[in-house]
Formats: structure tokens, sequence, C-alpha cells
């Protein structure tokens, strides 16, 4: 059965095996969380050391689980991480993991180049009834997509999960105009046996979530370049004024700043209805960050040093 003895989740399983592309902070938490739900989940990544890294944080990710759900008992907090471990298979061959795979969840960098290549070798190489879906935060699925043969246009979606995937409740589901409702069901059922709350939106730049929290993040930035205020008593007035659980420039760090900024770039240069919009302008301070290999918490700095 899919779920544990805490979740509420549904109890068939949905897919036989889903394979995630990119074990990175993503990947590595949506490996994770199928997993911890009773699903065979093949993790791919470019080399042993992104893998290793990503292992890494599910590792960490999984102890904090079980620490909350097995206070005080260690050996049950072990025997529970391992058991999640022992369903997650890590693999560098894309190929191999997607030809036996029903699910399959790209989370791969932010590059529609990069993207659209892999989903072409996908299309090749999944099964026939596989679902193949992004967890892309900024760019079209459809556009991903292009590579698709006709017949899988139906079986195509966007799979899009918040960061840290074990915690956040939400999944958008994006639908293109070829996406089926069967494919949509299908992954919303999915959603719910991962004990997620899924919704569902059409294929626009940042789907709902994005599409409201970056020109927000944007305008924090814009605030702090203008000198209105300092990042950390921005961070204080959202927390404390407003009830967000992180300040903008703490969610900015935890989200990555490479991340931001190329989502801030595409959606200025080409954003469907965004283009050239003030809402996306591209920042000074942030492009200095990344090109300074400040990217936030998971290269040890960003807007601050961790
Ligand atoms: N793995 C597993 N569990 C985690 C975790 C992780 N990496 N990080 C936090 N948690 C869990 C903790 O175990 C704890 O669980 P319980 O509620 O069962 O006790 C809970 O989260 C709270 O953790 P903490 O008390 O340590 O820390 P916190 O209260 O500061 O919460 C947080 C941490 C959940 C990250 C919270 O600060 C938060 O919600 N921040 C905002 C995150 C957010 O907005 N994410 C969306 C980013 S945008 C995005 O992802 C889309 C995109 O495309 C860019
Ligand atoms: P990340 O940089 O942490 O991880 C990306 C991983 O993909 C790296 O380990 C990299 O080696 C690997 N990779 C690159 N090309 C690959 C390929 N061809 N095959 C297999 N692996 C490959 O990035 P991330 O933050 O995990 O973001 C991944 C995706 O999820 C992006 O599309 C991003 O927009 C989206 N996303 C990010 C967040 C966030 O908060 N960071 C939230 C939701 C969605």
């Amino acid at each position: 059965t899919v779920g544990n003895k805490d979740s509420v989740a549904e109890t068939a399983p949905h897919f036989a095996s889903i394979t995630v592309l990119g074990g990175g902070q993503m990947g590595a938490g949506i490996a994770q969380t199928a997993a911890t739900f009773n699903y065979t989940v093949n993790l791919v990544d470019m080399s042993d050391d992104a893998l290793s890294r990503g292992q890494g944080y599910i590792i960490k990710s999984l102890k904090r689980v079980a620490k909350m759900r097995f206070k005080g008992d260690e050996p049950q907090q072990s025997r529970f991480v391992d058991d999640v471990l022992s369903r997650i298979k890590l693999s560098t061959d894309t190929e191999s993991a997607a030809a036996g795979a029903d699910l399959i969840i790209e989370a791969i960098i932010e590059q529609i180049e990069t993207k659209r290549a892999v989903f072409g070798v996908l299309d090749k190489v999944a099964p026939a009834e596989a679902i193949l879906a992004s967890n892309t935060s900024s760019l079209p699925i459809g556009a991903i997509g292009e590579a698709v043969g006709d017949k899988r246009k139906g079986q195509l979606a966007g799979l899009h999960f918040f960061n840290p995937v074990p915690q956040m409740k939400l999944v958008e589901i994006v639908r293109t105009e070829r996406t089926t409702d069967e494919t949509i069901d299908r992954l919303r059922a999915f959603a719910k046996s991962i004990d997620k709350a899924p919704v569902l939106c059409r294929d626009t730049p940042g789907f709902i979530v994005n599409r409201l929290l970056v020109p927000y993040l944007a305008e924090a930035i814009r605030m702090l370049e203008r000198g209105d205020a300092t990042a950390e008593d921005i961070d204080t007035a959202m927390k404390c004024g407003a009830g967000y659980p992180m300040g903008p420039f703490q969610l900015l760090d935890y989200v990555g700043l490479d991340t931001v900024k190329f989502i801030l770039d595409g959606w200025y240069k080409e954003g469907e209805g965004l283009a050239g919009s003030d809402l996306v302008r591209p920042s000074e301070k942030l492009d200095e960050l990344v090109r300074n290999g400040r990217l936030g918490v998971k290269s040890g700095a960003g807007f601050y040093d961790y």
C-alpha cells in the first residue's frame, strides 16, 4: 500500500515506478517524498558526485522527519531512514531509468534548451503509457515538451512542487492545451497519495504561486537597492507584520539566487504578458551576487552568509 501510519494518503499505488531527473534540492525532495509513501523511485543525475550530494540532502531531511516522528526512539528513527532510502535507486543513466518508469518527473537545471533535449530523449525511451512531467518554476510546459511526439502530448504536464518538498503541501498541476483529463486525474491522485494538496492551472508564466511570489521578491530587492531599509529589517517586517514564515531575503537565499535570476531574466525577455514589465525587471544586485557565486543557502552565501 502507499502511505504510512502517519499519513492520510490513499492506499492504491498510482504508479509502479517513478523516475526523478535531477538530484538537486528539488529532485532529492521529490524522490524522498515519493519513497516515503512507498513508491519505488529512480533518482538520476549527471555524475556520482551530484548523486551523492542529492543523497546527502535526502538523509539530512529524513533524519529531521524521523526525529519528529519517532521522538527519542533512535532505533526506530534509523529504521525509518533506511527503509525510505531502500526505495530510492541512484543512477546516472537517464535512458535506462526512464525505460522502466510510468511517471517521470524532470527537476533539472532551469534551462529551456537542456530541458527540451531531455524531454526528446524521454519520449523515445519511456513506455508508451508513461506520463512526462516537469517541475519547472517558470518555463512554459508546452515549450519544454516541443520535442515530444504527438502521441505523448496528452501525457505531458507540469507537476510543480515547493521547497522544502517534504514539508510544503502544495503541488501545482499544469495543463497544456493538449494534456488529457486522464493525465490530470492520475497526477491529482498521485499528489494526494503523497499527502500533497494539488491545484490545477493553465500553462502561464509562474503558474499560480510564482506569478505572485516572484514580483514580490523582486520588489524586495529593489527596496534594498533603493536603500529604503536593510535586508534584515525587510525580513523582520514581512515575518512579523505580514505573517510570512520567512522574509523575502531568507526565501530568496532558500530558493536559490541563480534560479530566481533565471526566472526574472526569462520573463523579462519573453514571458507571456510579462515581457518588458517592471514587475520582473532584472536586478543589478541579484546579477552581482550570482556572478560572485553567492547562490544562497546551497552555496553557503547569498544575501546572507550561512
Ligand atoms: N525536510 C523535511 N522537513 C522539513 C524540512 C526539510 N528540508 N525543512 C523543514 N522541515 C519541517 C520540520 O521538520 C518541521 O516539521 P514539523 O512541523 O513536523 O515539526 C517543520 O518543517 C518546521 O520546521 P522548523 O521549525 O525547523 O523551521 P521553520 O518553522 O522555520 O519552518 C520552513 C521551515 C517550513 C522552510 C518555513 O520557514 C517555511 O514554510 N518557509 C517558506 C518556504 C516557502 O515559501 N517555500 C516556497 C518557495 S517557492 C518555490 O518553492 C517555488 C519555486 O518554483 C521557486
Ligand atoms: P539544483 O541546481 O539544486 O539541481 C539541479 C540538478 O539537476 C543538479 O544536481 C544537476 O546536476 C542536475 N542536472 C542538470 N542537468 C541534468 C540532466 N541532463 N540530467 C540529470 N540531471 C541533471 O536545482 P533545483 O533548485 O533543484 O531546481 C530544479 C528544478 O526545479 C528547476 O527547474 C527549478 O526551476 C525548479 N524548482 C526550483 C525550486 C526551488 O525552490 N529551488 C522550487 C520549485 C521548482
